[in-house]
């Protein structure tokens, strides 16, 4: 018997995943839901879709059983929030949440309704991280002491229409130029992924950024709504293991763009990757080596197709499905999550701050943990 699933926000990145969910052989009914409603029936006319809702109390309402969240960014963690006190399970595209108070709140709603929640972070289905995971865990790293994570993403390459777009006719220039921090999952999803595998009770404890502001820059200003006229910013984080972390989030930056561990090093081992590919060092020498896919099982109808961010799409759908079916956590699971998240948002405080080292709240483990 599979699980009754819709996907709420039929918009840019959500329509990319309907085909994910509706092919899953344990999701047995499956639903859209978006309060736009020509984006709504377009989306249920290409798929084939006959189940639908118009909002999100609809939702609530009804007696679907999981709800993956695909709408604007700062609207999830209050939606996920009503869903799991509705008694739904919740998948939500990154961020969680757009402040730590809504870090908190998503834990509390998670701890009080016993619902599984997963936030949807590609990094951490990449083939670079599961082979770093990998080795991690087989303990080829020795002491795991520095990362060098990174996304980038210039403006230039589509974010100001995505704006525009999540806006619609609320957009105007005075929204623009939110902190690059604000949405740090993906660099920050390797190296808690990749930790996780050596100690799932690695958490961040404290953060020390800098911001960079380009002259001439007209998205991030000090006269916007967020007050930051910081288009990159570059932190340092300090790692409940000993290890360190550099994490650079990059909007203005002469770069195709990336989401990727450049660096993982341990006291025997490193793990490298570069645009020429990905190595393996030892105190002997480097050699080559080819991250793939194939880390993971996924049903047959699924990995045919495994979608975008790396093929990780497939692999979150199944990882959710998954864990909802058989009754366990998440990878990707609340407490994770907000360890994922926090961090980002104090780096900008501290990039605020000239670079004042700050404290990095911690949420534990959840459910099985020390
Ligand atoms: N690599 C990644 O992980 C990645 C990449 C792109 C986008 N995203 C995330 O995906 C999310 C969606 O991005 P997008 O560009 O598709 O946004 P979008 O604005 O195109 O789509 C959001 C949709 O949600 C709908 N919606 C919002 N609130 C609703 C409600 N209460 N009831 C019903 N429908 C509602 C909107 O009508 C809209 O159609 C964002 O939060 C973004 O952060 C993640």
């Amino acid at each position: 018997m599979g699980i009754s699933l819709a996907l709420l926000g039929c918009g840019a990145f959500g329509s990319s995943f309907i085909r994910h969910w509706r092919a899953h052989p344990d999701v047995a009914r499956f639903a859209l839901c978006d309060h736009d409603s020509a984006r709504l029936a377009a989306a249920a006319r290409e798929h084939d879709v006959t189940e639908t809702y118009d909002s999100l109390e609809a939702l609530v309402a009804s007696d679907i059983e999981a709800v993956a969240l695909f709408s604007q960014h700062w609207m999830h963690a209050p939606q996920a929030v009503a869903l799991l006190d509705a008694g739904k399970h919740v998948y939500s595209a990154v961020p969680a949440a757009a402040s730590l108070d809504e870090c908190d709140a998503l834990v509390r709603a998670v701890e009080r309704s016993g619902r599984l929640y997963m936030m949807g972070e590609t990094s951490l289905f990449r083939a670079e991280c599961a082979y770093c995971c990998q080795r991690a865990a087989a303990g080829d790293f020795g002491h795991l002491v520095h990362f060098d994570a990174e996304y980038l993403h210039d403006l230039d390459h589509g974010l100001r229409d995505v704006l525009r777009n999540r806006l619609g006719e609320a957009f105007s220039m005075s929204r623009t130029g939110a902190p690059p921090m604000h949405y740090p999952t993906h660099s920050i999803g390797f190296v808690m992924a990749i930790c996780a595998a050596v100690d799932p009770d690695v958490h961040v404890t404290s953060v020390s950024a800098l911001g960079t502001a380009i002259p001439g820059d007209d998205w991030h200003r000090a006269d916007t709504d967020w007050h930051n006229p910081y288009g990159n910013e570059i932190a340092l984080l300090e790692l409940s293991c000993g290890a360190t972390a550099r994490i650079a989030e990059m909007r203005k930056v002469g770069h195709p763009g990336a989401e990727r561990v450049a660096r993982v090093y341990g006291t025997e081992g490193t793990f490298e990757l570069g645009s020429r590919g990905a190595s393996w060092c030892t105190k002997s020498g480097c050699e080559p080596v080819e991250p793939t896919l194939d880390f993971a099982p996924l049903p047959a109808a699924l990995a045919a197709d495994r979608g975008g961010h790396g093929g990780s799409h497939a692999h979150l759908v199944h990882e959710f499905v998954s864990a909802v079916r058989d009754g366990r956590q998440p990878r990707m699971n609340v407490w994770q999550a907000v360890r994922t998240l926090a961090p980002g948002l104090v780096a900008h405080e501290s990039t605020v701050q000239q670079g004042r080292r700050l404290p990095v709240p911690d949420w534990g483990s959840g459910p099985g943990s020390a």
